[in-house]
């Protein structure tokens, strides 16, 4: 039997969605304190995993740091500057790459499983590949904590050798960047710094 495959047609987001994705959202530096429910992690996870990714390898990986305990050994290998941003946090995320992502291939871009073995024989070319996968995926999980209604406040002044030690000692997973997730608190940011113009950030042709 043949699938049938539904065509998504996509529509403009309204304006409301529009600001909280991009226009109005900020990254944050300082939260409410206000916790994070696992619940919530979960939900974030089930929109940032639908990010596209190279031969849909998908490498990223997420620690979810949800305790005081976990808060605490996080802590430990966060830049100083950085520290009081984490303890403000509801909830922190750790965002790493699996090196062994491709094993998922056959399962996951089975109509191309050799794949597989051309990145197991290409310890170089695999490393490429999941660094630009990840590194979307790591932008698609900030869409996606905006989307279920919490602030993000992406982070990679941190000793992620540290954090692999602390965390990732048996996964071999590798740490390459840190996102609170929360509330704003009071001074959560600053004012808004510039973007790169316009005419020198994008070409026509
Ligand atoms: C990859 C990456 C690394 C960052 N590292 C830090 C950091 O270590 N400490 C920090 O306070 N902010 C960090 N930031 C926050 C940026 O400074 C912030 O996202 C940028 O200025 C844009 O702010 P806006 O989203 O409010 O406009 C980082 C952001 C990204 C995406």
């Amino acid at each position: 039997m043949t699938e049938t495959i539904q065509i998504h047609k996509p529509q403009p987001l309204d304006d409301h969605a529009v600001a909280d994705l991009f226009t109005s959202a900020r990254t944050v530096s300082y939260f409410s304190g206000e916790p994070v429910s696992d619940e919530q992690l979960t939900a974030i996870w089930d929109l940032a995993k639908w990010t596209p990714t190279a031969a849909n390898t998908q490498p990223l990986r997420v620690l979810f740091v949800n305790t005081p305990e976990g808060k605490e050994r996080l802590l430990r290998h966060i830049n100083d500057s950085n520290k009081a941003k984490v303890e403000s946090a509801g909830a922190t995320a750790v965002l790493a790459i699996d090196p062994e992502y491709y094993e998922f291939i056959p399962t996951t871009f089975p109509h191309a499983a050799g794949l597989r073995d051309t990145f197991a024989a290409n310890p170089d070319v695999a490393e490429a590949s999941a660094k630009i996968s990840a590194g979307l995926q790591g932008g698609g999980f900030i869409y996606a904590v905006r989307a279920v209604g919490l602030a993000a406040g992406p982070m990679t002044g941190f000793d992620a050798a540290g954090v692999d030690a602390e965390f990732f000692g048996e996964s071999g997973w590798k740490s390459f960047l840190v996102v609170n997730i929360g509330q704003p608190g009071e001074n959560a940011h600053l004012g808004r710094l510039p973007r790169v113009p316009e005419e020198k950030a994008t070409r026509f042709v």
